[in-house]
C-alpha cells in the first residue's frame, strides 16, 4: 500500500520506518526540514533501538521524508500522528493535530477517489468524530460527497522499545464508524504484522478505541502509583516492596510488569494522559478520585527520594551526583523526567549537582543549562558526598569500585539498579522503597 504518516516524532518516526519495513511504501510529512533531510539520507532523527538501521535500510527509497502535505494525495492512507500536548490546567491542546489535519484535508480536495485518515494520535473521545470529521469534511469540500473516512488507531508502542513493541503489539485496536472501506484498509496497512504476530485485533467504535489509550495508560501509571503507594508502607515496616512484588506478580490477576517501585513515572505520555483524562471528566462533573491519587503519589516520589539523602548528610555546598536523566532507560526523552525534580529539590537544599546519562545529557543541558555534566558515571561520582540513581540504565547496574571514588559514598536508588554489596565498606545505600 501507499501510506502518507503526518509527523516525524517518536510515534511517526517509528510508524513509518516499520510499516515501510512491512513492505509499503511511505511517505513522511513533517515541517521541520532537517528531520526530513535526514530521513532521505537514512538517518534516524530520535535515539530509539533498531529504529536507526530500519531507516538506513529504507530512507530515501521505500520511505521518504518531505514537508508538502501534496504528497498525501499519491498515497490510499495517511495516519495523524501529531502530538496532542497538555494545556496549563492538563486539558488537551489540539492546536497541533487540528491544524494538521486541515492542510490533510486541504490536500483531499484535490483527490477524486476515497482516502482513510487514521487519527494515531491520543485524543479524548469524540474527538474524531466531533472535531476532526467536520474539520477535514470542510477543508476538502468533500463532506457531501463522503470520499474519506476518518478511523482511530491508537498506539501503544513504548520508547526504548518502540520498534520492537510496533512490529509485535499485544494488540491492534481498530475504531470505525462501521464503514467498510476503513476496516479493509486499515486491515490491509496492518496485514504483515497481523500474520506474523499473536497480537489481538480489536475492532469497534472510534470513541471506544480512542478511550482504549487513554484507560491503558491510566491503568498503568494507577499500576506504578499503587505499587509505589505499597513501597512507600514496605520502606517504614522495613519490607522489601520488591520481594512483595514479585509474589504479587504471580497472580495471573495482577501480572509481574509494571510492578517496579521507586521514584516514580515520567515520559510525554503517562503523566499528559492522565492529566488529560481527569480535566475531560471535570468537564462533566466527574472527579477522578484515584487518578488524582495516582498523580499525587507520583509527584511525592522524588521528595520521598531527597529525603533519604537528607537522612544522612546536609547536601548545603555539597557535590552530589545524579545518575541518570532520561526518564527511563533506552531513550534519550527527558520530558517529565523525575530527574527534573530530584535536581530542583537538590538545588533547592543548595548542593552542587552533577549530573550524568548516557544519552540524554544534551536534552536535558536545554532544561538545566547551569549544573554540571560529567561524561562518565565515574567522572559524576568522583569526589561527591552522594548519589542519587534515577533512570535504570543497565550500565549502572554495572557500578562496582567506582563508589571507591566518592568523598562519601552515600547512595540512593530510586530504581533498585545497584548492589549495594558492591559499595565500599562504611558506605550507606538506601533503596527507596526496601
Ligand atoms: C507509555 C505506555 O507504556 C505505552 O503503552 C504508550 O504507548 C505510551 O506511554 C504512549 O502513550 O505513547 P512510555 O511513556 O514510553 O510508554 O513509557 P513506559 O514504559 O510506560 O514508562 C513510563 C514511566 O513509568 C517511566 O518513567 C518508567 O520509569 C516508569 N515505570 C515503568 C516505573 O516506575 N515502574 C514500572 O514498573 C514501569
Amino acid at each position: 500500500m501507499k501510506v502518507s504518516i503526518v509527523g516525524s516524532g517518536y510515534v511517526g518516526t517509528t510508524v513509518a520506518a516499520c510499516l515501510a519495513d512491512s513492505g509499503h511504501e511511505v511517505v513522511n510529512i513533517d515541517v521541520d526540514e532537517d528531520v526530513v533531510e535526514n530521513l532521505n539520507d537514512g538517518l534516524s532523527s530520535i535515539h530509539e533501538p533498531g529504529l536507526d538501521k530500519l531507516i538506513e535500510k529504507h530512507g530515501g527509497d521505500q520511505l521518504r521524508g518531505t514537508t508538502d502535505y501534496g504528497a498525501i494525495r499519491d498515497t490510499d492512507v495517511t495516519f495523524l500522528a501529531l502530538p496532542t500536548p497538555s494545556t496549563d490546567d492538563g486539558s488537551i491542546d489540539l492546536s497541533v493535530l487540528k491544524a494538521g489535519a486541515r492542510s490533510v484535508g486541504e490536500a483531499l480536495a484535490e483527490k477524486d477517489n476515497y482516502h482513510l485518515v487514521v487519527v494515531k494520535s491520543t485524543v479524548i473521545p469524540g474527538t474524531a468524530e466531533d472535531v476532526l470529521v467536520p474539520l477535514l469534511g470542510d477543508a476538502s469540500n468533500s463532506i457531501e460527497r463522503r470520499d474519506f473516512s476518518i478511523a482511530s488507531n491508537p498506539e501503544f508502542l513504548r520508547e526504548g522499545s518502540a520498534v520492537t513493541d510496533f512490529l509485535d503489539p499485544d494488540k491492534i485496536v481498530f475504531g470505525t464508524d462501521g464503514d467498510e472501506r476503513a476496516l479493509d484498509r486499515l486491515h490491509d496497512v496492518y496485514h504483515p504484522i497481523i500474520e506474523e504476530t499473536d497480537a489481538a485485533v480489536v475492532e469497534t467504535g472510534r470513541r471506544e478505541a480512542e478511550m482504549i489509550k487513554y484507560a491503558n495508560n491510566a491503568f498503568l501509571a494507577a499500576k506504578i502509583s499503587l505499587i509505589n503507594d505499597i513501597g512507600n508502607i514496605c520502606k517504614e515496616f522495613g519490607v522489601d516492596a520488591y520481594d512483595v512484588a514479585d509474589a504479587m506478580g504471580l497472580d495471573d490477576r495482577i501480572g509481574e510488569r509494571f510492578l517496579r517501585s521507586g521514584v516514580g513515572w515520567g515520559g510525554s505520555c503517562l503523566p499528559k494522559d492522565v492529566a488529560a483524562l481527569c480535566a475531560a471528566a471535570r468537564t462533566q462533573d466527574y472527579e477522578p478520585a484515584l487518578l488524582h491519587a495516582a498523580v499525587e503519589i507520583n509527584e511525592r516520589q522524588p521528595e520521598n527520594m531527597l529525603a533519604l539523602l537528607d537522612d544522612h548528610a546536609d547536601v548545603s555546598d555539597k557535590r552530589i551526583a545524579v545518575l541518570g536523566l532520561a526518564f527511563k532507560p533506552g531513550t534519550d526523552d527527558v520530558r517529565n523526567s523525575r530527574a527534573i525534580p530530584i535536581i530542583e529539590g537538590l538545588r533547592k537544599r543548595g548542593a552542587v549537582v552533577v549530573a550524568y546519562d548516557p544519552v540524554a545529557t544534551e536534552n536535558m543541558r536545554a532544561q538545566f543549562p547551569g549544573i554540571d555534566y560529567a561524561k562518565s558515571a565515574t567522572g559524576a561520582l568522583e569526589n561527591s558526598h552522594g548519589a542519587l540513581v534515577v533512570t535504570g540504565w543497565d550500565e549502572f547496574t554495572a557500578l562496582s569500585h567506582e563508589f571507591e571514588r566518592m568523598a562519601d559514598p552515600i547512595v540512593v536508588d530510586g530504581r533498585r539498579v545497584i548492589n549495594p554489596k558492591v559499595l565500599p565498606d562504611g558506605a550507606t545505600y538506601e533503596g527507596l522503597t526496601w
